[in-house]
């Protein structure tokens, strides 16, 4: 954009999470005015005790947006911004319908201090329609100003991978779209000076916010096809990981491998875009099944483990077996989702003896396990002779090498 001038913009990041967090610092780093905003003081104290918990920036990033820039929960501190960019939650409710009560509260609080010019961009994952339908009308009724005139909007959805290292949001294309022409002008240039990958500014918001939710749900189908042959594999005895191996010599072949699909993208996106397609009359059929199939998988972890120790002829009643991993993946600490929950609650009602040990997860994980009824424990194990692999974090990898008992990798399961 000519005239683009960063002094013109006092950025307020709403949400300092996983997306918002290094949104924040990669603006910080590139000499914008930020200001990173969070409901939760216990987030902001950490973040400016320079401890991000989720790991998720360099602790060189992390100092440089705690010395550059404002951290707070005190909304008084942010109305002097005219961007507002929205990371806030959009996890799902019980019945497994989407829970918009974070992206409302969020737009409600920035529509009662947002003045003329200023500009709302959402970053949350939604279905098509939530900016336009849900979002602009709340912040429209709050701030008193008329949409397009006197503010306007956008719809940037966030392509960060927990626990990647390398794929680091400069690093990852980024999809904009705005309300307007102007408005995408601005957001076009605010975004290209901190992504190197590039920008695609895509026609309208509602095709930015199908793209994020497309994006997570051909990933999530793939994987429950993934899944339901490696549960047919199993029985006929093939192993999948040398079917996988063979097949992905063919160069248009999607290389994935079976998994617990958790965490709080994959596994909860595809729900947003069935609840918007019921709503609008269509009964999605593909997308249904595959959430069915990976969310029933932990149930044939389940299963399988019991039939591959029956086939060693081995009695569960008189060990206890160690189990690995509780991450939603490996390498990552998220226990968000995490589908090894279920399958240890099935465990402890199957009374099967057993322990668990992630070194990733936090002191406030174990307590919430232990109060589940769920043993834990914080180093390797000594003497065990059963070993569930549920999710293989490299830390495993040396008590692994040394480990002689019996071992149950459910993604690599065969008879021999
Ligand atoms: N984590 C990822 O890798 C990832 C990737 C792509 C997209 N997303 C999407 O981005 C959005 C945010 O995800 P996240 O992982 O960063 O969530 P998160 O839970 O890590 O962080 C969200 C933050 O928002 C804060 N918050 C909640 N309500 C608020 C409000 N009303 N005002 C201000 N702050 C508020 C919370 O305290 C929290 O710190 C979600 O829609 C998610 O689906 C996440």
């Amino acid at each position: 954009m000519k005239n683009f001038n960063k002094a013109d913009y006092k950025i307020c990041i709403v949400g300092l999470g996983y997306v918002g967090l290094p949104l924040a610092a990669r603006f910080s780093l590139k000499g914008f005015n930020v200001t990173g905003f969070d409901i939760k003081e216990e987030r902001i104290n950490q973040l400016l005790n320079k401890t991000d918990i989720n790991n998720d920036i360099s602790d060189t990033n992390l100092e440089i947006l705690v010395n550059n820039s404002k951290l707070t929960s005190n909304i008084d501190e942010i109305k002097q911004s005219n961007i507002f960019i929205i990371t806030v939650p959009t996890p799902i409710n019980e019945d497994k319908t989407p829970d918009l009560e974070p992206i409302k509260a969020s737009s409600k609080l920035v529509g009662n201090i947002i003045k003329k010019g200023s500009i709302v961009i959402y970053e949350s994952t939604v279905y098509p329609g939530v900016t336009d339908e849900i979002c602009t009308p709340i912040l429209e009724e709050k701030s008193g100003l008329i949409f397009n005139k006197e503010f306007s909007t956008g719809y940037s959805p966030e392509r960060i991978v927990p626990g990647d290292k390398i794929n680091t949001i400069e690093k990852i294309k980024k999809v904009v779209s705005a309300s307007n022409e102007k408005t995408l002008e601005i957001i076009s240039s605010l975004y290209s000076s901190i992504i190197e990958a590039g920008i695609h500014e895509a026609p309208s918001i509602k095709v930015a916010e199908a793209a994020k939710v497309t994006e997570n749900i051909q990933r999530d189908v793939n994987i429950a096809l993934i899944n339901e042959m490696h549960q047919l594999f199993t029985s006929l005895d093939i192993p999948t990981k040398d079917v996988i191996e063979a097949a992905s010599t063919k160069w248009n072949f999607m290389k994935l491998s079976p998994g617990l699909v958790g965490g709080h993208c994959i596994s909860i996106d595809p729900y947003y875009l069935m609840h918007k397609s019921l709503m609008s009359g269509y009964t999605p059929n593909l997308m249904r099944t595959a959430r069915k199939i990976n969310d029933e998988m932990d149930q044939w972890v389940l299963n399988d483990f019991i039939n591959y120790i029956n086939s060693k002829n081995l009695d569960l009643s008189n060990t206890k077996v160690t189990v690995l991993g509780y991450t939603f993946k490996e390498n990552c600490s998220d226990t968000r989702n995490t589908k090894v929950k279920n399958l240890l609650i099935s465990m402890r009602n199957k009374n099967i003896k057993f322990q668990l040990w992630d070194p990733l997860i936090t002191e406030e994980d174990h307590l919430e396990l232990n109060k589940l009824g769920i043993e834990t424990i914080k180093l390797e194990p000594k003497e065990t002779n059963i070993v569930m692999i549920c999710v293989n974090h490299n830390q495993f990898n040396s008590f692994l090498e040394n480990y002689n008992g019996i071992l149950y990798d459910f993604k690599h399961r065969h008879s021999s």
